[in-house]
């Protein structure tokens, strides 16, 4: 059977489960998936295409005779694991923050820069999971306007942070309603001093803080921005929160166009006919994004488009998608994608 031999790392994760489920789905020819996670999970059995399909723990051997190898396990198994992969011939999608602002690694959203995968040398970086519905709705406005500064302030689902977040969530969801004593051991970062509870609560904070008041998910938000899009100069600035809500990202955007001329009407046709984009705008039907319509789909769905009252060239617009599909998994399998339509893929064997 010819095809590609594709290796998913972290393949029992949030993100992981839904690579394998993405894949399931791609259009390149797949010969053979490799699912790998840690020593725990080694012998759990995963169903790929109704066949089953053993989970093996991460190796360096475990990249032989792989041609495509989709990461999610963390960026210190990333750290250690992606230059193997690179070494034995494959091509790593990063999906974790390991490498997205290394220089010699393009970050690509296929939709905005498809073109930046040509010139990878064995990694490319998956963005951040809100900086990639974001990009997708912005993107086709630039080109027709330009755009001179970018405010966003999130409102991001827990599985973001993992399936045991997700658990947790609901446990403490559910002990609250009893009444009963609750736990929180994980959010707002695993790696920090303090833990919030998440359910029926909003935490501003997502990762850990930076010196000047920024979390780094908030600086991942604005320096990919500006790498994806090319455009050092683009003012962008980023409020990342935390909410009870599975999985869909959504975010309120405002934006300065550069250019005259724009209108929400204008706004919405480029909308309407952007690539990865479903307009959801009709205030008057209550017709707008919400996370739990966006979950499951591997769209970017956009509404609430106004335009701002005091400044000309500002609108705001309601940014919404699932944050482990378009968000990760899907966009990590699109850059697969684009990389065997370019024909910048080896076959091992
Ligand atoms: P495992 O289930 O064996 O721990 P999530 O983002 O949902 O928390 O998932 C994290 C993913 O990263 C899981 O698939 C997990 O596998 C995987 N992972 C964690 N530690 C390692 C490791 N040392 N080597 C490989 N995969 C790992």
């Amino acid at each position: 059977m010819t095809g590609y031999t594709i290796a998913v790392v972290g393949a029992t994760g949030a993100v992981g489960t839904k690579m394998i489920q993405m894949l399931e789905q791609a259009t390149f020819p797949i010969k053979s998936v490799k699912l790998l996670a840690s020593k725990r999970s080694a012998g759990k059995k995963i169903l790929f295409k109704g066949k089953e399909a053993e989970i093996q723990e991460t190796t360096a051997e475990s990249f032989e005779n792989v041609d495509i190898a989709l990461f999610s396990a963390g960026g210190s198994i990333s750290k250690q694991f992606a230059p193997e992969a690179v070494k034995r011939g494959a091509v790593v999608i990063d999906n974790t923050s390991a490498y997205r602002m290394d220089s010699e690694v393009p970050l690509v959203v296929p939709e905005v820069n498809e073109e930046a995968v040509r010139s990878h040398k064995g990694i490319i970086a998956n963005p951040n999971c809100s900086t990639i519905q974001m990009m997708v709705a912005l993107e086709p406005i630039r080109k027709q306007y330009g755009l001179d500064r970018i405010i966003v302030s999130t409102y991001q689902a827990v599985s973001g942070a993992g399936i045991s977040a997700v658990k947790e969530m609901k446990e403490q969801a559910q002990k609250m309603l009893n009444e009963e004593p609750y736990e929180a051991t994980i959010l707002p970062s695993g790696g920090d001093k303090k833990h919030f509870p998440i359910a029926f609560n909003a935490l501003p904070q997502i990762d850990l803080f930076t010196e000047d008041g920024y979390t780094f998910e908030e600086l991942k938000m604005i320096n990919e921005t500006k790498k994806i899009m090319s455009d050092d100069k683009i003012k962008v600035s980023a409020t990342c929160v935390r909410i009870p809500v599975v999985s869909g990202h959504s975010e309120s955007v405002y934006i300065e166009v550069k250019e005259d001329g724009a209108s929400v009407s204008a706004l919405q046709d480029i909308l309407r006919n952007a690539p990865g984009v479903v307009l959801q705008d009709d205030p008057s039907n209550q017709i707008y994004p919400t996370a739990l319509a966006a979950a499951g789909k591997k769209e970017t769905f956009v509404g609430r488009i106004r335009k701002d009252r005091d400044e000309d060239k500002g609108f705001h617009m309601w940014i919404v998608s699932d944050n482990l599909l378009k968000g990760a998994a899907w966009n990590s399998v699109q850059i697969a994608e684009s990389l065997h339509k370019l024909g910048l893929i080896k076959v091992s064997n």
